[in-house]
């Protein structure tokens, strides 16, 4: 993990806005987003309550425009007649060291699905029967695991793979690594990353190399039009208005018998996702929800 300062934003907001304004820091690339309930303040009723929602980014020269765009964001949310106070708006330069140190202590080797387990590149772990382990380190890349979005797609790619043997895949927006790396610990043959963050790109060769992985993926800087070849499996773990754009560039990147997994889409966002799909020209075969999120397989035909 780099030592540069970050900086924790919080806002409070109403319940029923706080997974839209969680999926805006997102977006913006906060690596992830708490929710705590406080009481609220404009109510009478002790029983009403808000969301205090905290995200965090890097103290760099991008943070200024990734300030205003969430204070765009709330303001676009006012004009709608939200009620969100602007001046219920913190945020806190966080020590390195603290921030380091929360932010490790959330990370402790889990299981997900049947097989994988994904543990911190600094904890011991003693495999049990048939577990594959992967060891991480996402530095300042999104991709812990920890996030609902990234085990949706790691459950629905190992269902994918209990079904077919995968030869090859695309992880559009790898992060640290983890989806492809997952992919390769768990039989899929040759993987491919592509990050806009270079940062990222750099975090997930080095996850490459801790797991001995590198032989099989490649992770390159930029996005799809760097990207060459088709793929039996193409992985994307980004948000609603980008996936609703690229949806249908994926194709180009697909197998005949290929498939695409979508994830980074809120319960909400569920229908305009489908819709995309449709107008793509592609068929959702299945999509599975979790704690709020949703994550969907989708094939070239029905
Ligand atoms: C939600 S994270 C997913 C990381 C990891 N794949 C996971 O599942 O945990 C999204 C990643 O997509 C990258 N990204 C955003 N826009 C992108 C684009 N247009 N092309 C490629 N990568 C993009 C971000 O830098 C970030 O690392």
């Amino acid at each position: 993990m780099a030592t540069d300062q970050w900086v924790e934003i919080s806002f409070i907001t109403p319940f029923e806005l706080a997974d839209s304004l969680a999926d805006r820091l997102i977006e913006l690339g906060s690596p992830s987003v708490v929710f705590e309930e406080v009481p609220d303040r404009a109510s009478p009723l002790p029983t009403h309550h808000s969301s205090l929602i905290t995200g965090s980014f890097p103290y760099d020269q991008s943070f200024s425009g990734k300030l205003s765009a969430v204070r765009a964001y709330i303001q676009s949310l006012r004009d709608l007649g939200f009620k969100v106070d602007p001046e219920a708006f913190g945020q806190t330069l966080l020590d390195p060291v603290v921030w380091e140190e929360r932010w490790r202590e959330k990370f402790k080797p889990f299981k997900v699905g049947k097989r994988l387990v994904i543990t911190p590149s600094w904890e011991e772990y003693q495999p049990h029967r048939d577990e594959v382990v992967l060891h991480l380190d996402p530095g300042l890349a999104f991709g812990t695991g920890i996030h609902p979005s990234t085990r949706l797609a790691l459950l629905l790619m190992e269902t994918c793979l209990e079904r077919e043997r995968v030869d090859s895949m695309l992880d559009v927006g790898s992060g640290s690594g983890i989806l492809t790396l997952a992919g390769l610990a768990l039989g899929v043959e040759k993987g491919v990353g592509v990050d806009i963050d270079p940062l990222a790109v750099e975090v997930a060769q080095e996850n490459a190399r801790r797991n001995q992985l590198h032989d099989r993926a490649m992770f390159l800087p930029g996005s799809l039009e760097n990207v060459q070849g088709s793929y039996r499996l193409v992985m994307a773990n980004l948000y609603l208005n980008l996936l609703i754009k690229m949806v249908s560039d994926f194709k180009r990147y697909l197998d005949r018998e290929g498939r695409v997994i979508l994830s980074g889409i809120l319960v909400e966002q569920a229908w305009p996702m489908r819709e995309a799909i449709v107008q793509a020209g592609l068929t959702l075969l299945e999509s599975k929800e979790a704690e709020g999120w949703v994550g969907m397989v989708v094939v070239l035909e029905g």
